[in-house]
């Protein structure tokens, strides 16, 4: 549970949805839930016996869709996969006709779509929570996995500083607006014109206000890592973006984490990744191998923190 319970029932389909609290509460139930594993090999109790969670995907996923399907298991519930062709959200029948029908069956959905209009239609019509398992726009759950491994390692977040080098996409948006709650300073590297969206810079700033971070977009990566504590980097052309690939592999080019880059930062810096990696474009196999990356400690994260998320909002 969020530790005052007010994630019960609630989707997340934004991390713009949660306060500095509820996070703080993911954080402390998602340790004590891994420190549980850990050191038992499984729960002593199982909040989520007998619940289901149907998982959508209209896109191809490993980490996503394992870990929440373990996680329900681990928790004592149930998980459905539910394939893009099994559904086919908004051509066999509408978004809401589906999340109408699901709230029937389940006590839970997660959804990976193409547009982020359809995880918050979905919710929308739900009268279960739906959590944003991707979209266009956002991926909540990596960003809240991303910044707890951060925490881990630095034992604080506030005032630290995360340069994100790439294309200003989903994974960013939500590393924005969570590192913003907490109170990190959020740098972006990007060629002319990948730098965002413009209202989540907006939204972000606004709350950035309230915390104290500074909020960042630089063109030179160099530049942009100086002091750095973490590194993170994604593909160039995120799912759905395929036909653009080649053009935008040119474009990135400049942008690539490598061992030069890595050095640019300094000795203590983390290098992330959400992963699939595409080695030897936007990361170099000995930045994702070698001694500074805590690639899988994120996607071990993913686990342990969604996990949390699962228990506060359906137990
Ligand atoms: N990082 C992440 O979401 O991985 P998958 O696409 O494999 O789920
Ligand atoms: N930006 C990537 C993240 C994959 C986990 C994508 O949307 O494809």
């Amino acid at each position: 549970m969020s530790l005052d319970g007010s994630l019960r029932g609630r989707s997340l389909v934004s991390v713009a949805d949660l306060t500095r609290e509820e996070v703080d509460g993911l954080f402390v139930h998602a340790r004590a839930l891994k420190d549980e594993l850990r050191s038992r090999g499984r729960h002593q109790l199982a909040p989520l016996a007998g619940r289901t969670l149907a998982m959508i995907f209209e896109k191809p996923s490993l980490r996503t869709r394992v870990t929440f399907e373990t996680g329900m298991t681990q928790l004592g519930g149930h998980a459905i996969y539910l394939a893009p062709a099994d559904i086919q959200l908004g051509v066999r029948e509408t978004v809401a006709d589906v999340a109408r029908n699901l709230s029937r069956w389940v006590d839970g959905v997660i959804a990976r779509v193409f547009r982020h209009a359809a995880v918050a239609e979905l919710a929308e019509a739900a009268s279960v929570p739906v959590v944003n398992a991707l979209s266009d726009v956002e991926h909540p759950c990596q960003a809240l996995a991303d910044l707890f491994t951060v925490l881990e390692r630095r034992g604080g977040l506030r005032g630290l500083t995360l340069t994100f080098v790439g294309d200003g996409n989903n994974v960013y948006h939500s590393l924005l607006l969570l590192g913003s709650l907490l109170g990190i300073h959020v740098r972006l590297a990007s060629p002319a014109g990948y730098e965002g969206d413009a209202a989540i810079f907006a939204r972000a700033q606004a709350i950035a206000a309230g915390s104290g971070s500074r909020l960042e977009r630089f063109r030179d990566p160099h530049e942009a890592v100086c002091d750095a504590d973490v590194i993170y980097t994604d593909v160039w052309a995120s799912m759905g973006q395929e036909a653009e690939a080649a053009a935008r592999a040119r474009l990135f080019a400049p942008y690539r984490v490598d061992e030069a880059l890595v050095r640019a930062a300094g000795r203590d810096v983390v290098v992330m990744h959400c992963l699939p990696a595409h080695r030897g474009q936007e990361i170099t196999s000995d930045v994702l191998d070698g001694a500074h990356s805590i690639v899988l400690d994120q996607a071990e994260n993913r686990m342990h923190l969604q996990k949390a998320i699962l228990v506060a909002t359906m137990a």
